[in-house]
């Protein structure tokens, strides 16, 4: 099965610390591999990412600083294809979008935005994919989460995470969890 990772592009961190940590563990939780935080450094986010690693299991990297070229370069030269989530892309459920970029058999790199993406990520250069998850604009997270959802096909809400400290016993009411 491929490989998934998410490029968050244009985090600014005194607005966007919260969201950018729901999409790390958005893409976490939902079947992404890793995690790269482009271009700036913010250890909060990585600290508060790598708890939840280690407290709910398997293994997520998540990487910062990288500047955003570099990354896609690198992704490119292995031989991974690049899909850029954006409202003004290819809409996922009236086209065959989905099936195209499943059918490279490739790792897939991710991108999602902030403030207004650079004009270069709708270009074929960067962006294998540009693929919108309706063509409304909402949120990075929830187009993140439709995207893994629809590519895994809702089996990523299956998956065990391996070595977990905590887990959660699904309760029709109330919480239940074992520790180990
Ligand atoms: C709040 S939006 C930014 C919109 C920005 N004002 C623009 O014009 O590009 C942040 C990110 O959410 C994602 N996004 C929002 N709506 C989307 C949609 N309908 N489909 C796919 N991705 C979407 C994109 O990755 C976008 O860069």
């Amino acid at each position: 099965m491929p490989r998934i990772y998410v490029l968050r592009w244009g985090h600014r961190p005194k607005r966007d610390k919260r969201l950018t940590t729901h999409a790390a563990l958005t893409a976490r939780a939902l079947g992404a591999s890793g995690f790269i935080l482009a271009d700036i450094k913010d250890p909060k986010i990585e600290q508060t990412i790598k708890k939840v690693v280690q407290q709910w299991g398997g293994s997520f990297h998540f990487q910062m600083g990288i500047p955003w070229k570099t990354v896609v370069k690198e992704w490119k030269a292995k031989n991974g294809i690049v899909v850029h989530l954006t409202a003004y892309g290819e809409n996922i459920q009236t086209s065959n979008v989905l099936q195209r970029i499943k059918t490279t058999g490739k790792n897939v790199l991710v991108i999602i935005g902030s403030k207004k993406v650079p004009r270069e990520f709708f270009s074929p250069k960067i962006s294998d994919f540009n693929v919108a998850i309706g063509n409304q604009p909402h949120s990075e997270c929830s187009s993140l989460a439709v995207f893994l959802d629809r590519y895994f096909e809702g089996k990523e809400l299956t998956k065990k995470f391996e070595n977990a400290k905590i887990r959660i016993i699904p309760q029709k009411h109330g919480k239940k969890t074992t520790k180990s």
